[in-house]
């Protein structure tokens, strides 16, 4: 239900139209819209940017759009505005980050403003505004709908809309905010801000966000059709979700949960506490007043050190998920339609989703006739998961099914384009499957292995043509986690790289170049992190209490709830394989052979370092292991700050030797891996500018 303000004379946009002077358009340099005003008078405005596959807001491009609205404002002869993009798969990406990275002082704050002015100049306009929408549509891009009357968008899988600029350490500062709270209302307004949701077509309808969803083809001609119904002149709504005293609970609500959920934020302005604060207060004020909490905000968050950290690693993100590193760039691709997953147990059946939900034809087997009814279960649920949410279609639900085939039986592999292994993480079962696989495949077919930490080097000695093999290691759950780590040996062929990552790219992945060497980076990186935990668990009355200090420092969990969503057969088994090869600087303790030993795995069996007591999944510490530990006194660090640098300093100086040792191409590929595979925060450093020694004994003193 929206109430709306009735008294048109009271609409201050229109007002404060009269007495704002005419901006002063500077001479376009280049032509970023084509204007095409057709027999109906509907103005067909597109954007695209000339030599570049997207098109962005930046001070160029926002003027140039400003002045099209000017003219539109002087010629009575248009009836209508459809807004559309030239390109294949973006709308408007949003602002140009690049320049609120480079930007500073005045130049910035003119940046900021910009937006909010030209969307406000484009709202008043007293004719029908149609947003078509194709392709990307987030921040600023998606802000310039809000400003239009009609919001109609293609279901293609590229057309994404939200606004995800608390991720970068940004709130939506161009009249996001403010109206989307107006017309979707407060609760489900915060929802999308504060997860910084980016949903595709028919999801955002759900949300009110679009008012139809279209085929690509049919974009232009309903576009038309939205251009010439009559709309009455726009006014700014007033959703009853803004009545008191519901901004006030959502604040206090809002804000509770993301403290729980982010305790880090309790010691700086970070940019969801700041979008709780400027939605709550600007849905009790009047617009302009809104708008104007927005500017503030987005000027503090646009220059502080997390934010610009927070674009830097959008960055590397996207250079990762869209670029080959240069050795790799001129080989030649293969195009990979049939894939084949072995092994349908967690991992395989994960894999094996998220390959066909991107459109490859995928075989999975199994020899268990169990573990394949089991994954065909799990991609059940997925399935489900996905229509409940709106994310597919029923269409694409019955269509990516039916990309999936599982079986038990020995088929024929020639016809595969590329082959991965989820079996059992054992060397000798491994190597014969490997062995097998390459005798059943194509000569051509790649042939890859997931596994987490078993030598990838050893396991092509098994594949009679070692060039086409190497390590994906997918991260659970496969179909959420963004990271690959891309393992590759002595003697894998540069274009079976370059194809592989390329593959990973298509399906949405962020593939990581990785050296074949144990536990590769993210595990390598974990687990001396994870057993000095282990081994201070031992000494403290309170174990629980390093969780609580890493959660607070910003992990998604601490170390010890890390170990049991693992398990502790496979972590002790990563362990193992570590410890083998880097003998002597691994933190030992026999806790986590002591649990093992009493049948304590972990979350699997609902036992570890916690207790699921209940279905939903709620955990509390598992008393009995205090029977195992041997508690200090006094305690072991004076604070939780204390206790959780102790324990990052683990991770920086096996980051520093993973670099030394050319595991990783350059400290960025090392902190996006961490970041991407295991929840590192993106604001604290993993590598300080000076590096810390190389021996091991850099870590902050040991209790
Ligand atoms: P799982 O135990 O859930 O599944 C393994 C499946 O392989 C079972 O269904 C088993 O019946 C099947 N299998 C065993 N031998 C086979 C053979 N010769 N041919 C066909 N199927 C066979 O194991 P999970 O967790 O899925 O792990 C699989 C691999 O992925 C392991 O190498 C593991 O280290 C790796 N991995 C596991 C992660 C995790 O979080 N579980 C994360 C990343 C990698």
């Amino acid at each position: 239900m929206d109430l709306i303000v009735l008294d048109p004379t009271q609409d201050p946009i229109e007002d404060n139209l009269e007495q704002i002077p005419l901006r002063q358009h500077p001479p376009h340099k280049i032509h970023c819209f084509h204007k095409e005003v057709d027999p109906d008078g509907i103005c067909w405005l597109t954007f695209d940017t000339p030599e570049s596959p997207a098109n962005v807001w930046n001070a160029d491009t926002l003027d140039e759009l400003d002045g099209h609205i000017e003219e539109l404002h002087r010629d009575s002869s248009v009836r209508a505005l459809v807004i559309r993009s030239a390109k294949e798969r973006v709308f408007v990406a949003g602002a140009d980050l690049k320049k609120v990275g480079q930007l500073s002082g005045e130049g910035l704050h003119e940046l900021l403003g910009l937006g909010q002015d030209v969307f406000n100049h484009l709202e008043s306009l007293r004719i029908p505004k149609v947003a078509a929408i194709h392709g990307a549509c987030l921040g600023g891009g998606f802000e310039v709908t809000l400003a239009c009357d009609w919001r109609i968008a293609t279901d293609h899988d590229s057309t994404r809309l939200g606004l995800p600029e608390v991720m970068l350490g940004l709130i939506p500062g161009w009249g996001g905010c403010t109206r989307l709270s107006r017309l979707i209302g407060l609760p489900k307004a915060m929802d999308l801000i504060l997860r910084g949701k980016t949903l595709k077509a028919s999801s955002a309808k759900h949300f009110g966000l679009v008012h139809h969803v279209v085929a690509p083809e049919n974009l232009d001609m309903l576009a038309r059709q939205f251009a010439l119904k009559p709309t009455s002149v726009r006014h700014h709504h007033f959703h009853f979700t803004q009545v008191w005293p519901t901004p006030q609970i959502l604040r206090v609500k809002a804000k509770t949960m993301l403290r729980a959920k982010f305790p880090w934020m309790r010691h700086m302005d970070s940019a969801p506490m700041m979008a709780v604060d400027v939605i709550t207060r600007g849905a009790t004020t009047t617009f302009e007043k809104s708008l104007a909490l927005e500017q503030a905000a987005i000027r503090k968050l646009a220059i502080s050190e997390t934010t610009k950290r927070l674009i830097e690693v959008f960055f590397q993100r996207e250079a990762a998920s869209k670029k080959l590193p240069p050795t790799l760039s001129t080989q030649p691709v293969r195009k990979i339609t049939n894939a084949a997953v072995i092994g349908a147990g967690v991992m395989g059946s994960g894999i094996g989703y998220t390959l066909a939900s991107k459109g490859a034809r995928v075989l999975i087997t199994d020899v268990a006739v169990e573990a394949l009814a089991k994954g065909h279960g799990s991609i059940h649920k997925l399935l489900h998961s996905g229509l409940k949410h709106h994310a597919i279609s029923e269409k694409q639900a019955r269509d990516l099914g039916d990309r999936i085939s599982l079986t038990s039986e020995r088929v024929p592999l020639k016809r595969m384009d590329l082959i991965i292994e989820a079996v059992v993480e054992n060397m000798n079962v491994k190597k014969k499957l490997l062995a097998d696989l390459a005798d059943r495949s194509g000569p051509k077919t790649i042939l890859a292995t997931n596994t987490s930490a078993l030598s990838v080097t050893e396991m092509a000695k098994a594949v009679p043509n070692p060039g086409r093999f190497l390590g994906l290691h997918f991260f659970n759950p496969a179909h959420l986690m963004q990271l690959v780590e891309v393992i590759v040996h002595d003697q894998t062929a540069p274009d079976v790289i370059a194809s592989a990552m390329r593959f990973m790219q298509s399906i949405g992945k962020v593939p990581i170049l990785v050296k074949d060497s144990p536990g590769f980076v993210v595990n390598r990186i974990l687990m001396p992190y994870m057993l000095e935990a282990v081994r201070l668990a031992e000494m403290m009355r309170d174990p629980w209490e390093l969780d609580e200090a890493m959660v607070e420092f910003g992990m998604p969990m601490g170390p010890l709830r890390l170990l049991d969503e693992v398990g502790f057969d496979i972590a002790l088994h990563v362990e193992h394989t570590m410890r083998a090869a880097f003998e002597g600087r691994l933190p030992q303790s026999s806790l986590l052979t002591k649990m093992e030993a009493l049948g304590m795995l972990g979350h699997k069996i609902g036992k570890g370092f916690y207790i699921d007591h209940d279905k939903k999944g709620a955990l509390h510490p598992n008393r009995d292991i205090l029977a195992l530990t041997f508690p200090k006194e006094a305690p072991l660090f004076k604070n939780h700050e204390a206790m959780a640098n102790h324990l990052h300093s683990f991770m920086r100086t096996e980051a520093a030797l993973c670099l030394a040792e050319g595991v990783a191409a350059s400290a960025q590929d090392i902190e996006l891996a961490m970041i991407l595979g295991a929840g590192h925060p993106p604001f604290r450093k993993l590598f300080s500018d000076l590096l810390p020694n190389l021996t091991g004994s850099d870590h902050e003193k040991h209790p």
